[in-house]
């Protein structure tokens, strides 16, 4: 896709720790023009809305353009022939990094993160866990080595922030960059 065309993200939230985070992206890419944002929920992610995000919910899936049941397997980012951009699971849950990673696709999250793989797309993870046991470490690995970047949601100290929203400013710019979609966060050397 280039130029002027629509650009397709598929967006994902999964069942851990950091449903403000998916909001923070989802308001990113809604402020950019031309862009088409596709976004699943799994049931763990509707749990952790609840206790992290209870009163905004409805923000979070007003800012998709279209919006999927975890459990429509017949959806359009199922299939290899309907192009996206790339994909970002945001937090990703040690449980979907564990599905991605064997390739058992029995849910649409899992399903669209597989065609990405399949397809050469960019797959973005946001894994979050503490701490992190060898199986998680394992996955991980194994699928930044199958092409996917895994940007875990962790502190950064070199750019000054002054609060927790400044950190999390960083963490997006970090996985706007690998969308290629223009981010203002404090760069080293600028
Ligand atoms: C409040 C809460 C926080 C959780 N935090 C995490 C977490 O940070 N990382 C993780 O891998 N699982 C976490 N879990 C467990 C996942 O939600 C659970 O493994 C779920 O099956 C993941 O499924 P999903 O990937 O389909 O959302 C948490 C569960 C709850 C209720």
């Amino acid at each position: 896709m280039t130029g002027r065309e629509v650009k397709r993200v598929i967006v994902a939230v999964t069942g851990a720790s950091g449903a403000p985070l998916a909001l923070r992206l989802l308001q990113a890419l809604r402020k950019e023009a031309n862009m088409e944002i596709h976004l699943v929920l799994s049931r763990g992610a509707e749990r952790t809305l609840e206790y992290e995000l209870p009163a905004q919910k409805k923000t979070l899936l007003s800012l998709a353009d279209v919006l999927y049941h975890n459990s429509d397997i017949g959806a359009a980012i199922a299939s290899g022939s309907f192009r996206t951009a790339g994909m970002v699971i945001i937090p990703c849950s040690m449980k979907t990094v564990a599905g991605i990673h064997s390739g058992y696709s029995d849910n649409l999250i899992l399903r669209a993160a597989d065609v990405c793989l399949k397809e050469g797309r960019p797959l973005t993870l946001v894994p979050r866990e503490m701490p992190l046991s060898a199986i998680h470490l394992r996955n991980l690995y194994d699928l930044s080595m199958m092409g996917a970047a895994i940007i875990p949601p962790m502190m950064t100290f070199y750019d000054h922030p002054e609060s927790i929203d400044d950190m999390v400013t960083h963490l997006i710019g970090k996985i706007l960059d690998r969308l290629n979609v223009p981010a203002v966060y404090k760069r080293w050397g600028e």
